[in-house]
């Protein structure tokens, strides 16, 4: 493969490359959180293109660089058709174009619902690791069972190999069944339970992933959770503005966070102010911040999904892709100088 070769991953490869990974992905996110809480990154708003008369369907374009030793710039474009489901197709599809920091030209396209499905699993497993104080966790609990929440739990049993129990939480009997299959080929030890009400989760789980489609809150009480519960608010709109205020809240980036009426916004517009956000995971693993309040027996991780963390696994996959020569290489994807006939 030349060198100046724009390379094209599809989802396969990234699976490939990807595989048995989880460590090396924890790491590269942890390590952009890092840079990002030292203002080594750059993140414009995102940009939203919905649809008239849809109030699910969207299309957001992330675009970021990241310093350090990823250098690495691009956009993201994340598509949401929760209508696919019902279809048999997955509700996200995404795709990323890796731009050349020195001379603006594209290096990579890749297929990217699998890169951000284990980037946010990868960051919510991160989140637990720091901000669930015991050492040991038995049990965790699942509200949406989709992709998102697969990947957090094989994310999770990576960094917590001691849990035994598995609490599924979704409307959707159909969904729960085959998340129950899906995860046991996880680890066939686990004992998986399908509960109907949140309150049986909260009773048992110190650790309770959210990945619904949910897009107004709908939790307005989580009384009966565990001392030092951690929940891992990665799908943002289903904790009411009453239970992020009871709260010990870390954020991934406060102003991102602060928009498009995630439970923190709500909460923000509720209180004009934002105290209620203690802190960003970034601080906390610069050891700037401590990892937990100690005087609340409630922590919340709220992940509003930086671009960053997409470009840093991005480039970590195309250096991989580069050195393993796998993927489909395009010569003069971009055509010669004007100056040059
Ligand atoms: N913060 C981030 O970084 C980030 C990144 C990627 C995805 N997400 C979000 O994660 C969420 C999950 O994504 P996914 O791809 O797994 O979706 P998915 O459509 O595959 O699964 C979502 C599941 O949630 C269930 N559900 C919906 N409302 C529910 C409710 N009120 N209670 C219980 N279950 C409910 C659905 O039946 C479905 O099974 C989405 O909201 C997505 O936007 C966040």
């Amino acid at each position: 493969m030349k060198k100046n070769a724009l390379i094209l991953l599809k989802g396969d490869d990234i699976n490939q490359l990807l595989k048995d990974s989880e460590n090396e992905i924890i790491e590269v996110v942890k390590n952009a959180y890092q840079l990002h809480a030292l203002g080594d990154s750059y993140m414009p708003e995102n940009s939203y293109l919905r649809f008239p008369g849809k109030d699910k369907e969207r299309i957001i374009a992330k675009a970021a660089w990241i310093g350090g030793g990823f250098d690495s710039a691009g956009l993201k474009w994340i598509a949401s058709f929760p209508g696919n489901i019902t279809k048999g197709i997955e509700r996200a599809s995404a795709t990323l174009i890796l731009n050349c920091p020195d001379t603006g030209h594209p290096t990579a396209i890749l297929e990217s619902s699998v890169i951000s499905a284990k980037r946010t699993a990868a960051s919510a497993a991160l989140a637990a690791q720091v901000m669930y104080p015991p050492e040991v966790l038995l049990s965790v609990g699942i509200v949406g069972c989709g992709v998102i929440n697969f990947e957090t739990l094989r994310f999770l049993l990576m960094v917590y190999p001691m849990i035994r129990s598995v609490y599924l939480l979704d409307l959707s009997k159909e969904r729960a069944a085959y998340f129950k299959k899906r995860a046991l080929e996880l680890n066939p030890d686990l004992s998986i339970y399908i509960k109907e009400e949140i309150q049986s989760l909260l009773a048992v789980a110190p650790v309770i992933a959210f990945g619904t489609t949910a897009v107004k809150p709908f939790l307005d009480s989580v009384e009966g959770h565990l001392p030092n519960a951690v929940l891992l608010h990665t799908s943002l709109r289903d904790l009411t503005a009453k239970v992020i205020l009871s709260a010990d809240n870390v954020a991934d980036d406060i102003d991102q966070l602060c928009s498009n009426e995630t439970s923190i916004h709500i909460a923000e517009r509720e209180c004009n102010n934002r105290n209620f956000i203690r802190t960003t995971l970034g601080d906390i693993l610069n050891g700037n911040a401590a990892p937990y309040d100690s005087e609340s027996n409630l922590h919340i991780f709220n992940p509003f999904g930086l671009g960053i963390l997409d470009m840093a696994v991005a480039n970590w996959i195309e250096k991989k892709a580069r050195k393993e020569q796998l993927g489909m290489a395009i010569e003069n994807f971009v055509p010669k100088a004007w100056t040059s006939y």
